[in-house]
């Protein structure tokens, strides 16, 4: 059956190619989008291709634009299937834990996890009154103590607390919510998202993301989901 499905980040990299998936499964997308041109560019192509989407300004550090998204969901449809939390941003890969600026910690920490929380809780209500709702938020395995245990780089410190940040929202979301709504996070792995990123295709991604919200049972509720299933915290 055709969902409601919002894309945060949507006019480029994984976002785009999930909005390009979904449309394609026959489901409405909301292109989740800061730059309102490129999201008409988005919406259009989406369009041409005979399928539905529909166009939402949402930039993760305006909370303005947040409020009104959520709104104009409510107003316009009353619910929302399915929410991915992809936006987010990632600057610090090559920086030493040591070496980080507090201008791209505070970047990192308002996009993926203020952000992400604000966009989450605005859209509650509509994800409450869907039947099975859920939320997919972007993570990442090297954002967890199991993985600090082991000799894992020392570099990208401000995207994995951000990150562990996510995590602690997907478990206490999930602890409040039983029973209303699927909260999961999610890791890829390294995903070649643009030419200069290194990684498994875009598709992996897209196939890893849609697995996870066909699989309805609660024990993926709360998560951590990888390519090889539940990944310990
Ligand atoms: N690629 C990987 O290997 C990998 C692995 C694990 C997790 N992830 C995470 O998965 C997500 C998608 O990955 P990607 O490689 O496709 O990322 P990407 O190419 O860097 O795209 C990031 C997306 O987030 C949007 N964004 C950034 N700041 C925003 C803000 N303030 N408000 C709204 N949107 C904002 C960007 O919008 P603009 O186009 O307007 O800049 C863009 O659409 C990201 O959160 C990334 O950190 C990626």
């Amino acid at each position: 059956m055709s969902k409601s499905v919002l894309i945060t980040g949507a006019t480029r990299g994984i976002g785009l190619a999930l909005a390009q998936k979904y449309v394609e499964d026959g489901d409405l997308v909301l292109v989740g989008t800061r730059d309102l041109n490129r999201g008409l560019d988005v919406v259009d192509e989406l369009r041409d291709n005979g399928g539905q989407a529909r166009l939402l300004q949402i930039d993760l550090m305006d909370h303005g634009s947040v409020m009104q998204a959520g709104q104009w969901i409510g107003e316009q449809f009353g619910k929302l299937d399915l929410l991915i939390n992809n936006a987010g941003v990632f600057d610090d890969h090559d920086i030493q834990a040591s070496h980080e600026d507090s201008e791209s910690l505070h970047q990192t920490f308002d996009v993926n996890v203020l952000g992400t929380y604000l966009v989450t809780q605005q859209m509650l209500p509509w994800l409450e009154a869907a039947n099975d709702g859920m939320v997919i938020s972007m993570s990442d395995e090297l954002a967890t103590f199991a993985n600090f245990a082991a000799s894992t780089p020392t570099t990208g410190l401000g995207q994995r607390i951000s990150r562990m940040g996510v995590n602690a929202m997907t478990v206490l979301l999930q602890n409040e919510l039983r029973g209303n709504v699927h909260f999961r996070a999610v890791t890829p792995g390294p995903i070649a998202s643009n030419p200069a990123r290194k990684g498994a295709p875009v598709a992996t991604a897209v196939d890893l993301i849609q697995k996870i919200d066909q699989h309805k049972d609660s024990d993926w509720d709360g998560k951590l989901i990888g390519p090889s299933g539940i990944l310990p915290f």
